[in-house]
């Protein structure tokens, strides 16, 4: 642990596994205090349990979508102090294999829209008093927020939506960062269901994504759209030249 970074927490929505829990190891391992969901129990107190070796974790079982577990975790960074960083990690890809739009289920689509629009925005208000000055706000994305892939309407839409929220949310306060970054692809579950049918073990794991996150959680870049291994490969390059 460092003294600058033995004071900071971070709070990361969808941290039992996958990107969510690779950024939680590497932020821990520094001594971040983390506050972290998941809705599902025993795969969140196993992380709580591996992470809480190396620093203090609160972690805290719900749905992002829910206001009363999102009132929770406002709480619990008041508690802390207040959050140094916010990463809207947690997220709904709908139904696999995903459908053509003309036969998406509407209420499907709803619900990707309630988990990958509404709950980061609502966490954000929900946590606007506890945002410390200069805090991150990271919204995670995809490309498929910008790529006209076909079945992946619902889920890309909603990426798509949350790029344009980040976007005016930063131009609103110029004070914050805000950044939403597109991860690449990860051989993670989400990534499995997207493609039910594929051998998935030529992608990379989400390990491979945290460096350019890092960089965003600790360096001083400005507001805006990053792609997480793009970003790392750009310090990797500027740190070899200097
Ligand atoms: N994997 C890729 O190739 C890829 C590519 C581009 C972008 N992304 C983005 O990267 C982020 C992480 O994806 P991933 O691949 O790491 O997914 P993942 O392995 O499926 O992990 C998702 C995490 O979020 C939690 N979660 C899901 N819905 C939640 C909810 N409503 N409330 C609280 N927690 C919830 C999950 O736990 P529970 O299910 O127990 O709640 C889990 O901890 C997502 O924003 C995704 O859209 C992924």
């Amino acid at each position: 642990m460092t003294a600058e970074t033995s004071y900071r927490t971070a709070l990361i929505t969808g941290a039992s596994r996958g990107l969510g829990l690779a950024l939680a190891r590497t932020l821990a391992r520094d001594g971040w205090t983390l506050i972290i969901d998941a809705r599902g129990e025993e795969a969140l107190e196993s992380a709580r349990a591996e992470l809480s070796r190396y620093t203090r974790v609160i972690a805290i079982p719900g749905d992002v979508t829910e206001q009363e577990h999102r009132e929770d975790l406002a709480g619990a960074a008041r508690k802390a102090g207040g959050v140094d960083a916010l990463v809207n990690n947690a997220s709904n890809l709908g139904p696999s294999p995903q459908p053509g739009l003309l036969d998406y289920p509407l209420d499907v689509f709803e619900q990707v829209y309630r988990t990958n629009v509404v709950a980061p925005l609502a966490l954000i208000q929900a946590l606007n008093n506890e945002l410390k000055p200069q805090a991150r706000i990271i919204n995670v994305t995809s490309d498929a927020a910008v790529e006209p892939y076909e079945g992946w309407g619902g889920y890309g839409s909603s990426k798509a939506a949350l790029e344009q929220l980040s976007n005016i949310l930063a131009a609103e306060n110029p004070g914050l960062r805000v950044y939403r970054v597109d991860p690449g692809d990860m051989r993670t579950q989400m990534h499995q269901e997207a493609f039910p049918e594929e051998d998935i073990s030529d992608r990379p794991l989400p390990e491979e994504s945290v460096p350019g996150f890092i960089e965003l959680f600790t360096g001083d870049l400005p507001s805006g759209r990053y792609e997480a291994r793009a970003l790392a490969a750009r310090v990797g390059t500027a740190t070899a030249d200097s």
